[in-house]
């Protein structure tokens, strides 16, 4: 065994995925999640594609007292990964002061208590978001952050320098903040995969539900951008190629490589893809027609984002793998699973 580590979210997409590549590399690990979106379902699949099953124990971050029963209760925790956060950009618009307690809270909450449980590092789950609408394609961390769009944006921002200032105030904690761009794709034993509560905010669950007829159309939110087709352009990352990144990220923190107390990466494929070209693709790798429709475009939008990975590439030895093909593919056969289950 290498060492314990706490999931924080991880019954949800990201964090069941990352839990399954952490008990492949040898790592104990101890889920937490308020299964506010999320069912511990998650967990009998990551036991089922690695034989273990992980501890879980219901618990929202925002719980101080609770979390330090966690701790009490699993001790020897050396490293957390922060996924559980609200992340519905149109709902963070409606309802700011939940989305700053959710994600700002939990944070602190985290990073009070590291210090007295020794536990010696963070990996935190931010976004591109922070990057706003890039002025040059592709992007790397050196760009500047813009104003944030949303309070869900914004938590990420202000997440990020919670963590910058709090190790520069001389916590003996260290951090690496991982920027995604847009995770895809599922698990290929469609074990574990991405399930929205309701309707999907989302492009790839809502293609695939539209294909397997819960939904009835997909819009596709406007084709008169400055992009070759109109539409949106995204990195889009499969979840298994992201999860393995977060393994990469502990092993340099707990192995004390790390280069600086906090650093920070992109993680995205370096490919820009867009919406019209990533329907094309499902209808092809899927054999099915998608009922779509382009509508106006949705409001707070990027027009194009996509990534500049080479200091993941060079510094963590990570880069993504997976084709689109076979990661939208994925996608597809999980929610062919959902079906065959009676889940949706
Ligand atoms: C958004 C956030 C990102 C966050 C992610 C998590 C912004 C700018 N981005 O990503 O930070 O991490 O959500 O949920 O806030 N689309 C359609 N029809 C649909 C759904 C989406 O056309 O029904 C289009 C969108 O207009 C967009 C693309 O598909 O161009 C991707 O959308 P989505 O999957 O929601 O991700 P982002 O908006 O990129």
């Amino acid at each position: 065994m290498k060492g314990k580590i706490l999931v924080t979210g991880g019954t949800g997409y990201i964090g069941s995925h990352t839990a399954v590549e952490l008990q492949n590399a040898g790592y104990e690990v101890v889920i937490i999640d308020d299964l506010s979106n999320s069912t511990a379902d998650s967990i009998d699949g990551i036991e089922k594609i690695t034989g273990i099953r992980p501890v879980f124990e219901q618990l929202d971050c925002n719980d101080l007292e609770g979390l330090k029963k966690l701790f009490e209760k699993h001790k020897g925790i050396q490293g957390i990964i922060h996924f559980a956060a609200s992340k519905a950009v149109g709902e963070s618009v409606e309802k700011p002061l939940l989305y700053y307690r959710n994600n700002i809270v939990s944070l602190i909450n985290l990073l009070e208590l590291m210090p007295k449980y020794d536990v010696k590092g963070i990996v935190f789950s931010s976004s591109c978001t922070v990057y706003g609408e890039p002025d040059v394609n592709p992007i790397d961390e050196t760009a500047p952050i813009k104003p944030a769009a949303s309070p869900y944006g914004n938590t990420k921002q202000i997440n990020e320098e919670i963590i910058q200032d709090y190790i520069r105030s001389g916590a003996t904690i260290k951090s690496i903040i991982l920027r995604y761009f847009n995770p895809i794709g599922a698990h290929p034993s469609t074990e574990i995969g991405e399930l929205p509560n309701g309707v999907p905010q989302n492009l790839v669950p809502y293609i695939t539900q539209t294909a397997i007829g819960v939904r009835k159309e997909l819009s596709v939110f406007g084709d008169d951008y400055n992009t070759p087709d109109g539409s949106c352009i995204r990195d889009f990352i499969n979840v298994v190629d992201l999860a393995k990144a977060h393994v990469i990220a502990i092993d340099r923190m707990l192995g004390n490589k790390s280069e600086d107390k906090v650093e920070l990466f992109n993680l995205g494929t370096g490919n820009g893809v867009s919406v019209l070209e990533l329907i094309r693709v499902f209808e092809k790798v899927a054999d099915v027609k998608l009922n779509y429709k382009i509508v106006g475009r949705r409001e707070g939008d990027i027009e194009k984002i996509w990534a500049e990975p080479t200091k993941a590439n060079k510094v963590l030895g990570w880069t993504a793998k997976e084709n689109i093909e076979d990661t939208m593919l994925s996608a597809w056969k999980w929610q062919l699973k959902l079906r065959e289950k009676g889940i949706m």
